[in-house]
């Protein structure tokens, strides 16, 4: 066999057998109220609830195999998660990426000319730092960029 070429520096990163969908994130008025929906689909929280300050939500993690379900609420209005409410009502909010290197692989994203919300990493669930794409370079779909807690 031979090698295989060379990647693109910007796929580097996720080049290392790490790249994950870490989660699906939606958006809800009511934890309890969606969290008993998705248990009649067998679907179980995987631990307790979270406050992720920065975002202005409370996020309840369900188990889906190898990856997690979020359901997110906001803590009050006016954040991002309770302007999409009010916009487009419950639903999709985000997919997320679980990457291995968050740092390199924003300053080469910025390097290839793709629209970020996020060029330095924040605060995300569970000690993770996250980064979000714009919707607008990824078919319209709000792509999260995860680096788990080391
Ligand atoms: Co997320």
């Amino acid at each position: 066999m031979s090698a295989a070429p060379p990647l693109p520096a910007a796929l580097e990163g996720l080049a290392l057998g790490r790249l994950a969908l870490d989660h699906v994130a939606i958006a809800v008025e009511d934890l309890d109220a969606a969290g008993a929906a998705y248990a009649t689909l067998g679907l179980q929280p995987a631990g307790a609830d979270e406050t992720v300050a920065d975002q202005g939500v409370r996020v309840r993690a369900l188990s889906l195999g190898d990856t997690v379900l979020e359901l997110m609420t906001p803590l009050g209005p006016g954040g991002p998660v309770a302007r999409f409410l009010e916009r487009r009502g419950p639903g999709l909010h985000h997919i997320a990426l679980r990457v291995a290197d968050l740092d390199t692989l924003l300053a080469r994203l910025q390097g290839q000319g793709a629209r970020l919300i996020d060029t330095r990493p924040r605060a995300g669930r569970a000690g993770s730092r996250i980064a979000f794409v714009h919707p607008a370079f990824t078919g319209g779909v709000l792509i999260e960029l995860v680096e788990p807690a080391a």
